[in-house]
């Protein structure tokens, strides 16, 4: 049976899906693989791993006459039609827990970076602006007492409430659901969106990506943030309307953000670019050697159960 990588992958995941006796191919460079190239490739596959970066809509899934399962290499699937592929009896799988960690730990990296002014300080160097010690020279702030708002208490909003708690915060937070288990553990209150903007000085994006969050934050609630507000983003750039946060940098209504994803990715506002109270990652929410490699097995693995007849360990719906 056939197994189709949309990317170089983990080489362990590549190994395990031969060693399971399947037959693997790779697009081989160093890019996302172009549309043609995908269309050519899939026709007689009975699996296929894409990336997030690759729309799998349609088109594409009519191209796979005989494919059983599409097993994304990513948590989030909005780049899959899932309604479609379930009406062709595909089954979509994504690579949930393994990145939660390290998704956290970015969007803490990301907090406190913009709170002790990461960015700024090595322009500075850079700059060598840096003559001597002064009391003044960029001030940032504690994170210790304030208030550390999350959107979306899923797994990685879970994993951001334990962080932000060893940092001696209070915690609120925001969902569609009331999350027990850090009410209990971290003393956590669901408020409203609009409650968690006004009266948190940090805010910690972790909802997926779907026509209910599109724009979650946008002009209107934006300007709701405190001017000492740390606004960070490691979920998806949609959730955030970017001209409008532009705006709210520019004009110093809040004292920082930290992005990790965009609203059209890989292209960055222009605003974005010109600011210094923001600090920029190329969405490296799940890259560590340890996050990605369970990525690939995960995505492997429930290629393997399928195409052996068994249940998908990790299916999307
Ligand atoms: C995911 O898996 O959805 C992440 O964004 C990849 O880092």
């Amino acid at each position: 049976m056939k197994v189709y990588i949309t990317r170089k992958i983990q080489p362990k995941a590549i190994k395990f899906l031969r060693e399971k006796g399947f037959t693997v191919s790779v697009y081989p460079k160093d890019k996302p693989i172009p549309r043609n190239v995908l269309l050519k490739n899939i026709k007689n596959i009975d699996a296929l791993i894409p990336l997030l970066t690759d729309k799998i809509d349609k088109e594409v899934i009519d191209k796979m006459s005989k494919c059983k399962i599409i097993a994304n290499y990513a948590v989030g699937y909005e780049n899959i039609d899932i309604e479609y592929a379930k009406k062709k009896n595909i089954i979509v799988t994504n690579t949930p827990d393994v990145l939660t960690d390290s998704t956290a730990d970015l969007a803490m990296t990301l907090t406190l970076a913009c709170t002790r002014r990461l960015f700024e300080s090595r322009k500075l160097i850079d700059d060598k602006k840096f003559k001597h010690w002064k009391p003044d020279l960029l001030l940032g702030y504690e994170i210790k007492n304030k208030i550390f708002g999350i959107v979306g208490a899923g797994r990685i909003g879970e994993a951001v409430a334990k962080r932000a708690y060893a940092f001696g915060t209070k915690i609120i937070y925001n969902s569609l659901f009331i999350n027990k288990k850090i009410e209990k553990k971290f003393g956590a209150k669901k408020v409203s969106l609009n409650k968690l903007l006004k009266t948190s000085d940090f805010v910690s994006l972790h909802v997926p990506s779907n026509k209910g969050t599109y724009h979650l934050l946008n002009k209107k609630n934006l300007n709701l943030l405190k001017k000492s507000a740390v606004l960070v983003n490691t979920s998806r750039g949609s959730i955030i309307d970017e001209d409008a946060l532009v705006n709210v940098l520019q004009k110093k209504k809040i004292f920082s953000t930290g992005l990790d994803v965009y609203e059209h990715e890989p292209k960055i506002h222009p605003g974005l670019l010109k600011l210094e109270n923001v600090v920029l990652a190329p969405h490296i929410g799940s890259a560590t050697v340890e996050a990605r490699t369970s990525m690939a097995m995960l995505a492997a693995k429930n290629v393997a159960s399928v195409l052996k007849g068994n249940k998908p360990i990790t299916p999307v719906l």
